[in-house]
């Protein structure tokens, strides 16, 4: 019996690991071969220190000159006393994986599906090679593909809260002309062999203590579906979500009826859409998406998840900053499309 933590460093690669019933986290990422910064081993230097993320742990010893009271109370933790006590966890290091001899991890796999799903987005599905394969991930985290029959990578987040009978999925944006945009639109082919670098990026869901604001500006939705999704899985929030999701064209506009799906799914999830330069036939909202922020939703204490181009991610901070909202922490992905 053991249980699994998933351990990211500051440069967003993340390792997962198993842990046993009593083993203390440092001695389990060094059995992965994860070398954690170690010094005394007895709670005391404070080199082992992370932040506790999400999940339940018993802290056996922390010496007031490895971590101060106010540490403590936001969440840090010594990795060489720490024991799970959930069956997952997160723990965030300050620190870049080459520091703890972590390597990339490339996966073999297979395009096993491709389809269009508006004008601008197509979703690619990825059938890893080897089926015992494990590609355990946070949603929110993405992968690096290369873009088959050339030498470049491109990154995209996960659109599924996991790996499903092997099978990978990405909400990929379509561009007028791209690396990426011309394979899928031109010769990308189901049995197309396709690797991947994965996973990355330390966007991805803290513990769910409060309300959350979802924006998500363009594909960047890729990374709220696999989100929503998990949380539809394990049935376990009560707080309300509210996802606001802006695009350029309404053709733009992806993946809605699961959207619909989700928010029958989750106790209190709404979402809602915005198009900045619709066509004269839209009949939705017009505008950008900080004008889907609702002030009553957000006097309260929240977390904000952003994901989408890096426009978009300041102008929804500085519209937070600029307003009398409640207490948050905010996260974000940025992302260019290429
Ligand atoms: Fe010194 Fe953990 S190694 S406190």
């Amino acid at each position: 019996m053991h249980n699994t933590a998933a351990i990211v460093f500051r440069d967003g690669t993340t390792r997962f690991v198993k842990v046993d019933k009593n083993e203390l986290l440092m001695d389990a990422a060094q059995r992965h071969g994860v070398n954690l910064p170690v010094d005394c081993r007895e709670g005391v230097c404070g080199t082992c220190r992370c932040l506790r993320e999400s999940g339940d742990v018993d802290v056996e010893y922390i010496d007031e000159e490895a971590l101060t009271e106010e540490e403590i109370g936001e969440g840090h933790v010594l990795a060489c006393q720490t024991r799970l006590r959930s069956s997952q966890a997160s723990f965030y290091f300050d620190i870049d994986s080459n520091v703890c001899s972590v390597a990339t991890e490339v996966h073999d796999g297979t395009v096993s599906a491709v389809e269009q799903v508006s004008d601008a987005a197509a979703i690619l599905e990825v059938t890893l090679d080897d089926p015992a394969q494990a590609l355990p991930y946070l949603p929110g985290q993405y992968a690096r593909l290369e873009v088959p029959g050339t030498d470049e990578w491109r990154a995209y987040s996960f659109a599924t809260s996991a790996v499903k009978e092997g099978r990978l999925r990405f909400l990929i944006r379509l561009l007028p002309s791209g690396v990426m945009s011309d394979y899928l639109r031109d010769r990308c082919t189901p049995g197309d062999a396709i690797s991947l670098e994965a996973p990355l990026g330390a966007f991805y869901l803290r513990e769910i203590q409060r309300p959350l604001l979802m924006v998500a500006g363009g594909t960047g939705l890729s990374a709220f579906l696999g989100m929503l999704e998990q949380l539809a899985e394990k049935g376990e929030c009560a707080q309300p979500i509210r996802l606001c999701y802006g695009v350029t064209q309404e053709q733009d506009l992806s993946e809605l009826a699961r959207l619909d799906a989700l928010t029958e799914a989750l106790p209190d999830f709404a979402f809602d859409t915005i198009v900045m330069n619709p066509s004269e036939a839209w009949r939705g909202k017009q505008g950008v998406v900080c004008d889907l922020f609702d002030l009553d939703f957000l006097a309260q204490p929240f977390d904000a998840y952003l994901c989408g181009p890096p426009p978009m991610i300041e102008a929804s901070k500085h519209w937070l900053e600029a307003r009398e909202v409640g207490e948050h922490r905010v996260f974000f992905e940025k992302f260019v499309s290429s």
